[in-house]
C-alpha cells in the first residue's frame, strides 16, 4: 500500500469511525467529511456536509483524493457515486440507481415481488383514502412505511385502525417526512428474529459478511420506539452453520441475477434486514451501506485490508473476505431522551482509551480544548471483543461503566438472548 494514498470517508457516526479505525491499519492518509470528535484523532476532518455533493467533488479533485468511501445513505441517494465516477474519481458505494433498494421502499418491494424474493404482502398508495380503505380487510399490527429516506423513522408499526389512519394522514397529507412521504407502502407485520445480513457486491460476485444482530428499540426487552440501533453483536450463536450459505442461495444469488436483468450495477455493501422464523426468512428492508451499529462489530472482526476491499469492489475483482475467529458486541451510550428530545453539549469524562479488547467508536461527539462533548442522540459505541459472546459482552459493559456524561443512557441487555 502506498503511503501517499489519500482516502476520504464521508459521514460522521460510529460506522464512519469504525471505517476510519480500520483504514488506520492500511497506512494511508485519512480524511473524513465531516467526521466527529473521535474521528478527529485519526483523520483530518473536512467541514463539508454529506449531502453537499458539488463541494465534496470539488474537495476530492483539489486534494487529489485517491479513494472515497461513502458511509451513509443520503449521499448515495443523491448520486455522489455517479458524480465521482463521471469525474474519474474512485468511490466505494452503489450508484443512485442501485441505491433505490434503500431510497425507495416501494421500488424495493416491487423488485422483490417481481423476482420472487421472500417478502410480506404489501400495497403502495399516494392517496390517503385508498390507503385507509385497504386497511379494512387487514389485521393488526401492520407496518406503514414512507417510501423515501426518513432518517430511520419512516417505518411505523401501528396496532389498530385509528393509529393507522393517523399515521397515513401524517405521512401522505401532512407531509411529515416531506417528499419522502409522497408514497407510502403498507405491508404485513413480520414476526421472528431479526438478522442483519450484509454482503459485499462488486457487480458480479457476492461475498458474505458475518451475520449480525441489531437491537433497535430504545428500552431493554425490545420495548419503546425504534432508534438507529442501541447495540449489536456478531456472529450470532443461535444461527445454524449453514445460515449464510442458505441466504446466499435463496436470496443474494437470485438477487444478483435480478439486478443484472434490470441493468442495475450494484457495487458496495448490500444489507438485507431479515426476519427469521424457523427455516423461513422474509426481507424486512434493504440498505445500501454498512449498518450502524453493525459496522462497529463487523469491521473490528474483519481481517481483510479495507483499502484493498474497496478497490477490489470498485474494480470488480472481489476476493473471499477474511475474519477473526472472535465475537464482537457493541453497546450504544446515548443521550437520555433519544430518539425523541435530548440535550447535547455534555462533557464526556472517564476512560475513553481503547484496549486490546475494547474499542470506543464515537457516534455523536466533538472535541474542544482536548475534551469531548456530546453532539447527538447516539454518542458512543463501545465494542468489546472476546472468544465468546459472553466475554465480548462483559468487556463492553465493563468499559461503558467507566465513562460518564450527564444523562447517559444505555440498554443493559444487549446480547442477552
Ligand atoms: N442498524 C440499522 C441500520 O443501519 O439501518
Amino acid at each position: 500500500m502506498s503511503k501517499e494514498m489519500k482516502v476520504m470517508v464521508i459521514g460522521s457516526g460510529g460506522r464512519e469511525h469504525a471505517i476510519c479505525w480500520k483504514l488506520k491499519q492500511s497506512n494511508c492518509d485519512i480524511y473524513c467529511a465531516p467526521g466527529n470528535g473521535g474521528i478527529s484523532q485519526i483523520a483530518d476532518l473536512v467541514p463539508i456536509k454529506p449531502d453537499n455533493i458539488p463541494e465534496m467533488l470539488e474537495y476530492a479533485q483539489k486534494e487529489k483524493i485517491d479513494l472515497t468511501i461513502v458511509g451513509p445513505e443520503v449521499p448515495l441517494g443523491l448520486g455522489i457515486v455517479d458524480e465521482f465516477i463521471k469525474n474519474n474519481l474512485q468511490i466505494f458505494g452503489p450508484n443512485k440507481n442501485a441505491a433505490r433498494l434503500e431510497t425507495s421502499k416501494a421500488f424495493a418491494r416491487d423488485f422483490c415481488q417481481k423476482y420472487n424474493l421472500p417478502s410480506p404482502a404489501y400495497e403502495k398508495f399516494t392517496d390517503s383514502k385508498k390507503a385507509k380503505d385497504y386497511l379494512s380487510a387487514k389485521s393488526f399490527p401492520i407496518v406503514i412505511k414512507a417510501d423515501g429516506l426518513a432518517a430511520g423513522k419512516g417505518a411505523i408499526i401501528v396496532h389498530n385502525k385509528q393509529e393507522a389512519h393517523i399515521t397515513i394522514e401524517r405521512i401522505l397529507d401532512k407531509k411529515e417526512f416531506g417528499q419522502s412521504g409522497n408514497t407510502i407502502v403498507i405491508e404485513d407485520f413480520l414476526t421472528g428474529q431479526e438478522v442483519s445480513m450484509l454482503v459485499l457486491c462488486d457487480g458480479n460476485t457476492i461475498m458474505p459478511i458475518i451475520p449480525a444482530r441489531d437491537h433497535k428499540p430504545i428500552f431493554d426487552g425490545n420495548q419503546g420506539p425504534n432508534t438507529g440501533g442501541m447495540g449489536s453483536y456478531a456472529p450470532i450463536p443461535d444461527l445454524g452453520n449453514d445460515f449464510t450459505s442458505n441466504i446466499q442461495t435463496k436470496l443474494f444469488d437470485p438477487m444478483l441475477r435480478a439486478l443484472k436483468k434490470e441493468n442495475i450495477e450494484y457495487k458496495g455493501v448490500l444489507y438485507a434486514g431479515l426476519m427469521i422464523s424457523g427455516n423461513d426468512f422474509n426481507i424486512v428492508e434493504f440498505n445500501c451501506r454498512w449498518g450502524d451499529p453493525e459496522a462497529e462489530v463487523l469491521i473490528p472482526l474483519l481481517k481483510t485490508d479495507m483499502v484493498s476491499l474497496c478497490l477490489d469492489t470498485i474494480e470488480g475483482k472481489l476476493k473471499q473476505l477474511e475474519w477473526q475467529n472472535k465475537y464482537a458486541l457493541t453497546v450504544i451510550a446515548a443521550s437520555d431522551g433519544y430518539p425523541q428530545k435530548y440535550e447535547t453539549n455534555k462533557l464526556i469524562t472517564g476512560d475513553l482509551s481503547d484496549t486490546e479488547d475494547t474499542i470506543i467508536f464515537h457516534c455523536g461527539t466533538k472535541k474542544e480544548n482536548n475534551n469531548f462533548y456530546t453532539t447527538g442522540g447516539r454518542v458512543l459505541s463501545i465494542t468489546g471483543l472476546g472468544n465468546s459472546l459472553v466475554q465480548a459482552r462483559a468487556r463492553s459493559y465493563k468499559k461503558i461503566k467507566q465513562i460518564q456524561f450527564d444523562n447517559i443512557y444505555y440498554r443493559t441487555d444487549i446480547g442477552n438472548r
